[in-house]
């Protein structure tokens, strides 16, 4: 009887992927941020809470350069912030781009969606923003990015974003004007393979509240005023309590016209299962870009979650980390990438 009882509980839990409420899952192995919204959940904090802390604890702690201060220069040298968050219950969203000076973007985010009508605030005026909100001001520069920085000088300003510019892209520094002569190389594309791994997260509470957000640096040697897709809506992250949540890292650029997290959410939705949810948004990207370097994760309202990936040079597997009632504990997940 008790074998039986425990067999019982035993094949409960372990099919169906594992799901359990409340579920914590973020992009690429950021063990402490999942440890961080994990225990603001376990904590009585809010999913958006949740989502906050943990995104924040990456911005402190830089997560691989990628995330917070002192990575990802752009070719002045400086490095530039970009945040979202969602709360799926009533759809409002915070965002900010280009933010200067202020280390931590995603609390920014949270404070243009509860202290303004708006959804995204940019550049210099979003810093103004941040700083009559309490946000301390200071550099957002240390001696790594200023060593990326000045490499980068050295090796004539390659790799870089320009593409039919004059003069030759592959040869000197700008200032840049535009000529259709250049072709754009591919290497510069593929140099910079390792830098986006922005941090995205969606947390789940079993009172069917829901959230998602996102926080990154940037690409490295990106043009001034460039945004990427983790502070725009339906792109970088995308929740709706009521179907589930998304959030994409890789090559923003080309991410950002394919609105992936949305469209993850919207196959939730209509009943898609997480994995192939993911898998439909890399997808349809693939079909345009198949070179593309991006992975997404999608969670139900459930608990129940996936992930997918663009296998390329340099990405074959993708790492996510989840912390749900089962486990208790942040734990490493992989995928196979396609
Ligand atoms: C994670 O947190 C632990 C404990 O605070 C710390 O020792 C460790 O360096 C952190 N990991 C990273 C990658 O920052
Ligand atoms: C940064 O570099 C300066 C000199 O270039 C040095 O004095 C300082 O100690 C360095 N800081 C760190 C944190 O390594
Ligand atoms: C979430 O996905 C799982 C696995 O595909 C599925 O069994 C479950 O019904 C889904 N939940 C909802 C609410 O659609």
């Amino acid at each position: 009887m008790f074998t039986f009882l425990l067999i019982c509980t035993l094949t409960s839990l372990l099919p169906l992927g594992h799901a359990s409420l409340p579920l914590v899952i973020n992009t690429w192995p950021f063990k402490n941020a999942t440890a961080a919204a994990w225990s603001a959940l376990q904590s009585g904090g809010s999913v958006l809470d949740a989502v906050e802390r943990g995104c924040a604890r990456c911005e402190m702690e830089q997560c691989d350069g990628s995330v917070g201060y002192g990575g990802s220069p752009d070719e002045s040298g400086e490095t530039t912030l970009d945040a979202l968050i969602m709360n799926g219950d009533t759809m409002e969203v915070g965002a900010v781009a280009d933010l200067r000076r202020i280390k931590n973007a995603i609390g920014v985010a949270r404070a243009v969606m509860e202290h303004t009508e708006h959804t995204l605030l940019v550049g210099e005026s979003a810093s103004v923003f941040a700083e009559n909100m309490g946000f301390i001001a200071e550099d957002l520069t240390t001696n790594k990015s200023v060593n990326i920085f000045s490499e980068w000088l050295k090796g004539s300003c390659q790799p870089n974003y320009r593409k039919n510019v004059s003069p030759d892209p592959s040869k000197s520094c700008g200032p840049y004007r535009p000529k259709a002569t250049w072709k754009q190389s591919k290497r510069a594309r593929h140099a910079n393979i390792h830098a986006h791994d922005t941090i995205g997260m969606i947390a789940l509470d079993r009172d069917g509240h829901a959230a998602a957000g996102t926080s990154t640096n940037g690409l490295t040697h990106k043009v001034p005023g460039r945004v990427g897709d983790s502070p725009i809506v339906g792109a970088g992250a995308y929740v709706d309590s009521l179907a589930g949540g998304a959030a994409a890292t890789g090559d923003g650029d080309v991410m950002m016209r394919f609105l992936p997290s949305y469209l993850a959410v919207e196959l939730m939705r209509a009943g898609v299962d997480p994995s192939a949810a993911c898998k439909s948004a890399i997808s349809r990207i693939k079909r345009h870009y198949s070179e593309f370097f991006g992975a997404i994760i999608c969670a139900n309202t459930t608990g129940h979650y996936g992930a997918a990936c663009n296998k390329v040079p340099g990405l074959t597997k993708f790492h996510f980390m989840v912390a749900n009632s089962e486990t208790n504990t942040p734990v490493l997940k992989s995928v196979d990438c396609f």
